[in-house]
């Protein structure tokens, strides 16, 4: 009597734990899928980026209405460091996580199309 109620126990036990796990790997699963589907979009944004030759001047307009505020109208820098010789501190792909990332409080992130990040870049380049 005992012994077919411990089984009956361990069936329930074992079939929770089958769910369990079950639940487990589709949360995994779906966690895996987003972050690599993030990933792509990102390395497609960086990869169409660094395709384009931008311009210096378009670049410069783009500064003087976003940037300028925290990095100084000659990117000599305020509550944001100077930003003159960045190139060479910093390959394009960082500077582009940079900008588009918000890792780095107070600076925003900037949702920016790729001609245009790439007008920044080479504005920065030209800093040099
Ligand atoms: C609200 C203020 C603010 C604005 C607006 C802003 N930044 Fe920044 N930025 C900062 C601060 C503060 C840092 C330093 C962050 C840190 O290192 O912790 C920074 C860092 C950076 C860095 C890295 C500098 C280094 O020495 O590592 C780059 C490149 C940069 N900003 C570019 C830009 C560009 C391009 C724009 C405009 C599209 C911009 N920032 C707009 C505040 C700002």
């Amino acid at each position: 009597m005992s012994t077919s109620s411990s089984t009956a126990a361990e069936r329930d036990f074992k079939s929770e734990f089958l769910k369990i796990v079950f639940i487990l790997f589709g949360v995994l699963f779906i966690c895996f899928s987003i972050f690599f589907i993030k990933h792509h979009e990102n390395n497609k944004y960086i990869i169409e980026t660094l395709e384009l030759n931008g311009s210096a001047e378009e670049g410069d307009a783009l500064f003087k209405i976003n940037c300028v505020g925290c990095h100084g109208i000659t990117a000599r820098g305020l509550v944001g460091p100077d930003l003159h010789s960045i190139t060479q501190r910093l390959n394009d792909k960082e500077i582009i996580k940079q900008v588009t990332g918000g890792l780095t409080p107070p600076m925003p992130s900037f949702e920016i199309d790729p001609v245009n990040m790439s007008n920044l870049l080479k504005y920065l380049h030209s800093l040099e």
